[in-house]
């Protein structure tokens, strides 16, 4: 059916252009986890040394639980929004104090952790462990609003839960982790906010708004 195929065009474009990026060379929730926060306020280009940087002092749980404030944030000077690397080492010690160190699985769990919101929690459920579930950001908000001609308004608080259920039934359910990169990667360089480029874009011929010339017209958002 049409949805079967929209995934197998998606995941097989993404197989052949995903970016080859460090976080993606396995599924350690500790380097998923690390690069979604990085990510959340900077662009890849920009995160990717510090990543290396980062994971290299600090390749684990234990050692960012133990870490020195003063080496913390040297790790991350430049980046900015300095609260994220002051709750990445308090939810470390979280983890590792209610957890036993192991990463819950689910999204609906790893929303307990500090630091950890929706977004954030879908990425690692999805990246991680292979759960079924969206990662919806600014990215998933742009495709699936274009793709199918959804003017909900992604001013309003809603709006996260409603594109969470839109995209719900989309997800491959042997692939949620790969298919939601694949989203992140087609919103970075092709289904881009103000010059998107339908006529290179891998599911054009499942996009309703670049059927009717209205890719613009989306995501809605009222406010500024
Ligand atoms: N932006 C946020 N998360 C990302 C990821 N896992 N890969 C690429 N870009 C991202």
């Amino acid at each position: 059916n049409d949805v079967a195929a929209f995934q197998t065009t998606f995941l097989t474009w993404y197989d052949t252009n995903k970016r080859d990026l460090p976080w993606r060379q396995n599924h350690d929730p500790y380097l998923v986890w690390l690069s979604e926060v990085m990510l959340q306020q900077t662009q890849v280009q920009t995160v990717l040394p510090y990543f290396q940087r980062f994971t290299q002092a600090l390749p684990n749980l234990t050692a960012l639980a133990q870490v020195d404030e003063t080496q913390l944030l040297k790790l991350w000077e430049g980046l900015g929004y300095y609260s994220r690397a002051r709750n990445l080492k308090k939810a470390a010690q979280q983890l590792l104090a209610d957890y036993d160190g192991q990463f819950p699985t689910t999204a609906a769990e790893l929303e307990n952790i500090i630091g950890i919101g929706p977004y954030t929690a879908g990425a690692i459920a999805s990246i991680a462990f292979q759960q079924v579930v969206p990662a919806v950001d600014g990215n998933a908000y742009r495709v699936f609003s274009r793709l199918l001609a959804d003017d909900f308004d992604i001013s309003q608080s809603k709006a996260r839960p409603h594109f969470a259920q839109v995209i719900q039934p989309l997800l491959p359910p042997q692939r949620p982790g790969d298919f939601n990169q694949a989203v992140m990667d087609l919103g970075a360089s092709i289904c881009t906010t103000k010059d998107p480029a339908c006529l290179l874009c891998p599911i054009q011929a499942y996009c309703t708004s670049y059927q009717t010339g209205t890719q613009l017209d989306f995501p809605v958002k009222t406010k500024k």
